[in-house]
């Protein structure tokens, strides 16, 4: 199949991308590269445009009529999304009506889209199901939830089809070593931790320990990108085979502490990794992690990479050569 790869030269877009070819599909990417790197485009051919430029993608879908699009282009750091609101509703949910538009205007049917955890908001139930109430309590997760809304909606007018993909955290990079997570500003778990390892951030801050956890720090579930990258070929094989939009939780279903993950970053660098216990932090919740009953019944997905220590290994082996000689320097 021909895939249009908008933001596919991000972190979670460059690994998929590098797996459909893998298997012998062809990538196209689109991206504006506001936060991707044109060197994690190796896959295929590179568009550079943004995603609300209509005429763009216009011309995009004439040269290469992709069977289908996988929708990774947006904002994503929380706390930008708070500071600028209306910049972030423009690029992810202006971004994606003017994605559907185009499609609507080539005729290509099929969307996988990268949406979020973040769209249940509070758990009121564990494991996180997709039936679960969605109630996102911040921009970020508000803006993935109205691009959910928007899919149901044009699938329900028969435009489109649809996978909904929500993520839980995402990790690791590409076992070779060759790409991986790069964010600027950089505000997840494991490369953080990484870095202090190395002696080159500050120390880590465990926000809350006192909750009702194992250890008393928060819960997550961390899923492999390799193994979201595979997730996002089922999804796209069930769009293109039974057909139907669906909602999929990508999430292992294990939940792992924030100090377990600082332990298997301990253990992989060789190296303590300074830490600070501070407070809670408002709109956290102690655990998060997926059911991932609909992933493994109906799109017969089932995470290969994705326990902790093989995930920062595969982010060590990326990060490693490039932080060690900078501490060294
Ligand atoms: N990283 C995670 O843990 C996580 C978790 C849940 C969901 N997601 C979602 O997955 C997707 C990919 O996340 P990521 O971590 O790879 O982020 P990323 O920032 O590495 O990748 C996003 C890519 O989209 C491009 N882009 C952004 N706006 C664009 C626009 N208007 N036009 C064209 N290109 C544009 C950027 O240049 C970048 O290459 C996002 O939609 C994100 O919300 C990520």
């Amino acid at each position: 199949m021909k895939v249009l790869v908008l933001g596919g030269a991000g972190y979670i877009g460059a690994h998929t991308a590098k797996a459909l070819a893998a298997r012998g599909d062809q990538p196209i990417v689109v991206d504006n590269l506001s936060s991707g790197r044109r060197d994690f485009v190796r896959w295929g051919p590179l568009v550079q445009a943004d995603i609300r430029d209509g005429a763009a993608l216009d011309a995009a879908f004439a040269a290469y009529k992709p069977d289908a699009v996988m929708h990774f282009a947006a904002s994503i750091e929380v706390s930008i999304g708070e500071r600028e609101p209306l910049a972030f509703w423009d690029n992810n949910l202006a971004g994606s009506i003017s994605v559907l538009g185009a499609m609507q205007r080539s005729g290509c049917r099929r969307i996988v889209f990268s949406s979020t955890c973040a769209v249940y908001g509070e758990p009121e139930r564990l494991p996180l199901c997709e039936r679960h109430v969605r109630k996102p309590i911040n921009t970020y997760g508000r803006t993935k939830l109205a691009v959910e809304n928007v899919l149901e909606d044009a699938a329900r007018a028969g435009d489109i089809e649809h996978a909904a993909l929500r993520y839980f955290n995402a990790s690791g990079a590409s076992p070779d070593g060759d790409i991986g997570e790069e964010h600027e500003p950089e505000t997840h778990l494991i490369p953080n931790a990484l870095k202090a390892a190395a002696g080159l951030g500050g120390p880590m801050q465990v926000f809350g320990s006192d909750y009702a956890t194992r250890d008393g720090s928060c819960v997550r579930d961390f899923i492999h990108v390799d193994d979201l990258a595979a997730g996002h070929l089922r999804a796209l094989d069930r769009l293109a085979g039974r057909g139907g939009s669906f909602a999929c939780n990508l999430g292992t279903g294990q939940g792992v502490t924030v100090m377990e993950v600082l332990d298997a970053v301990e253990t992989v660098v060789g190296r303590p990794v300074p830490r600070v216990m501070s407070g809670r932090r408002p709109g956290d919740a102690p655990e998060l992690y997926a059911d991932t009953r609909f992933a493994r019944d109906e799109l017969g997905f089932a995470p290969a990479r994705s326990n902790i220590e093989q995930i920062v290994e595969d982010a060590w082996r990326y990060h490693g050569p490039r932080w060690r000689s900078a501490a060294a320097a």
